[in-house]
């Protein structure tokens, strides 16, 4: 595995690979790697010539300092097993080497970008837009590789994609979850014992809500008892839950439309527990 640290190394070695036809997979990732980045690069293995996973902590996406400072940053342990993976380019820029100069740049992204976590968190997307444009640009990949669990980022990235015109196919990866239901994340390691019990109950109690939608209970009522429901455990206070159209991510007022149709509609879900914030995601199929 080569540890790249330059943009200039990470494209002569991707067009090294391309002038001799090989197909190059991307996993961009922030690094704490748990099971649900593995499982991205295993397929990235089996689908590419090339696996290239970036590891940076990206500033611009935060919007809140205090995050970006506690966010956890592992590279030691994250080497190794990338190593395990059999990942051909490990890519670990310094935050200069990124963005030698500000990013100025605004995205149109629309209204994937502008509800939910767009809503919550204010520039987060533009920052998301800016660094995974400059990974699509320097690592030039067949394809890129996303978790679910970020369902909203992909639709945003595939915004951006489409409109700086790259010829990349965004592969979407269900999400990992640990035995007891809990979505795979790097901040799950900031809960505390008994914050770490309860989380699981966000997966639960969204997958209780499937069963209420096939009893005949509306996108309004579920949301509501979702919400009743999380809140009503110690540590847990759900910021937002929303069911919306898997494609346009805008509400879904009622089931009985998508009989047949391509989209879905999709439950997200960011809730608090204690300071960390979780988001998690269900499909109404
Ligand atoms: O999902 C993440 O870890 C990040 O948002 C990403 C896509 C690596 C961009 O920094």
């Amino acid at each position: 595995m080569k540890i790249v640290r330059t943009v200039k190394e990470l494209k002569n070695l991707v067009s090294e690979h391309k002038k001799n036809g090989k197909s190059i997979g991307l996993v961009p990732t922030m690094g704490a790697l748990h099971e649900g980045h593995l499982s991205l690069i295993s397929r990235s293995r089996k689908e590419n010539d090339v696996v290239v996973v970036s590891v940076f902590v990206n500033p611009t996406q935060f919007n809140n300092k205090e995050d970006l400072i506690k966010y956890p940053r592992t590279e030691k342990e994250d080497l190794e097993k990338l190593k395990s993976e059999d990942v051909d380019i490990a890519f670990l820029p310094s935050v200069e080497e990124v963005y030698p100069e500000e990013d100025t740049r605004q995205f149109d992204l629309g209204t994937v970008a502008e509800v939910m976590e767009g809503k919550m968190r204010p520039g987060h997307f533009n920052g998301v837009a800016q660094i995974v444009s400059k990974l699509f640009e320097w690592a030039a990949p067949t394809r890129a590789y996303f978790g679910e669990k970020d369902f909203q980022q992909i639709r945003v990235i595939k915004k951006m994609s489409q409109l700086e015109g790259f010829d990349i196919t965004i592969v979407e990866c269900p999400i990992k979850r640990e035995i007891d239901g809990l979505a795979m994340s790097s901040r799950n390691v900031r809960l505390t014992p008994e914050q770490r019990m309860i989380a699981p109950e966000i997966h639960r109690i969204l997958t209780e809500s499937v069963e209420e939608k096939k009893r005949g209970l509306k996108p309004a009522d579920i949301i509501d008892n979702v919400i009743k429901k999380i809140n009503a455990h110690p540590f847990l206070e759900t910021e937002y839950y929303e069911i919306v159209d898997s494609e346009t991510l805008l509400p879904v007022t009622d089931f009985s439309v998508y009989n047949g149709n391509e989209s879905y509609p999709v439950g997200c879900i960011t809730v608090y527990c204690g300071d960390v914030r979780l988001i998690d995601n269900i499909k109404y199929l």
